[in-house]
């Protein structure tokens, strides 16, 4: 089968090339892969692994192979899922706890720009407990978690204001439910019960200071890269409040993925929850679009079809 495998250093960092088809373990399902998406964290796991190495973690296919342990989906069933590497392929092997069934209504183009993005959104905002009436404040908001992450904090009954870098990235951000996009954390009004945070350096500095009294700070990112120097003193009158670390790869988290990822789809599926495409394309335009993603000019996520 075709995949793609990691060539850092080259000119073009990766290539398709024919390899080995994957094998399953008992408790994984073999899917045809239709369609995958290309998340931030992933840019900076290009360069981080060596030669030969198979990239890709959103999916969405049909399951070509059952389990053989009986688990998940039959044979021909529509599936997303978030695998952990590899799913930038023809084939993929994964675990049936991260596979959903995928509803007809949902395209492969949605389901495939779900799985990371949304499944992040949908926990870093139930570390701020109930949302109905509660600040939330979102930086990134105009990324991939991001877009997700102000659409579900609104179903959920939160007053959510975005952060983006420039005043085009705001654009539809009112429409997926933010009452108020800013371009920097100081032009927010008041202090926030939940502030999700992923660009870190000054904007850190920035959000620790908004924090309202037993509220949550979640720390799920650092796309700036910039440390955040600060002192703790900053926080006295922020009494209770709290800051929260988020990694999606947390193992104890593994065994309700398959829930999530259902959720999600099932809200795509009712209308409720946009999924904001970016570009969609054929996987032999991956190599370029990488460098549009990590430059942010790509705005929403961007979808790559098997072909
Ligand atoms: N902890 C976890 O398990 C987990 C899971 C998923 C993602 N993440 C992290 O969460 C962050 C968001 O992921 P994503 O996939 O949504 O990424 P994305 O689509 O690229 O969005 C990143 C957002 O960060 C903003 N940003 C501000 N300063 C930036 C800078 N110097 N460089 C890059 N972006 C900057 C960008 O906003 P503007 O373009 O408006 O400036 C952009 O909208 C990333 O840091 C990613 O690694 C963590």
């Amino acid at each position: 089968m075709l995949a793609f495998v990691n060539t850092p250093g080259n000119e073009t960092p990766l290539e398709l090339r024919e390899v080995a088809e994957p094998q399953p373990t008992d408790q994984e399902a073999l899917v045809e892969v239709k369609a995958f998406s290309v998340n931030r964290g992933e840019l900076a796991l290009l360069a981080a692994r060596p030669e030969g190495w198979r990239p890709g973690q959103d999916i969405a296919g049909i399951v070509v192979k059952r389990a053989a342990d009986g688990s998940g989906p039959e044979v021909g069933t529509r599936v997303l899922g978030l695998a952990e590497q590899g799913g930038w392929a023809q084939h993929v092997a994964l675990p049936t706890a991260r596979l959903a069934v995928l509803p007809e209504q949902v395209s492969f183009t949605q389901a495939a720009a779900l799985p990371m993005a949304g499944h992040t959104a949908l926990r870093i905002l139930r570390l701020g407990g109930a949302l109905l009436g509660k600040r939330v404040l979102i930086t990134g908001a105009a990324g991939g978690v991001g877009r997700f992450a102000v659409q579900l904090a609104a179903l959920s009954g939160a007053d959510v204001t975005g952060v983006v870098g420039h005043a085009e990235r705001a654009e539809g951000l009112r429409e997926l439910g933010a009452s108020a996009v800013i371009t920097q954390i100081d032009q927010a009004q008041g202090l926030f019960d939940v502030i999700l945070e992923s660009v870190g350096g000054t904007s850190l500095a920035a959000a620790l200071q908004r924090i309202a009294p037993h509220g949550t700070l979640v720390v799920f990112g650092n796309s700036s890269g910039e440390d955040t120097p600060f002192s703790l003193f900053k926080l006295f009158g922020h009494e209770g409040a709290r800051l929260q670390t988020f990694f999606s790869y947390d193992p104890g988290v593994t065994s309700t993925l398959s829930a999530d990822l259902t959720t999600l789809v099932t809200l795509v599926a009712a209308g409720k929850l946009t999924v904001p495409l970016g570009r969609e394309t054929i996987w032999n335009d991956l190599a370029p679009a990488l460098t549009e993603l990590r430059d942010r000019r790509i705005q929403g996520k961007a979808v790559f079809l098997v072909r």
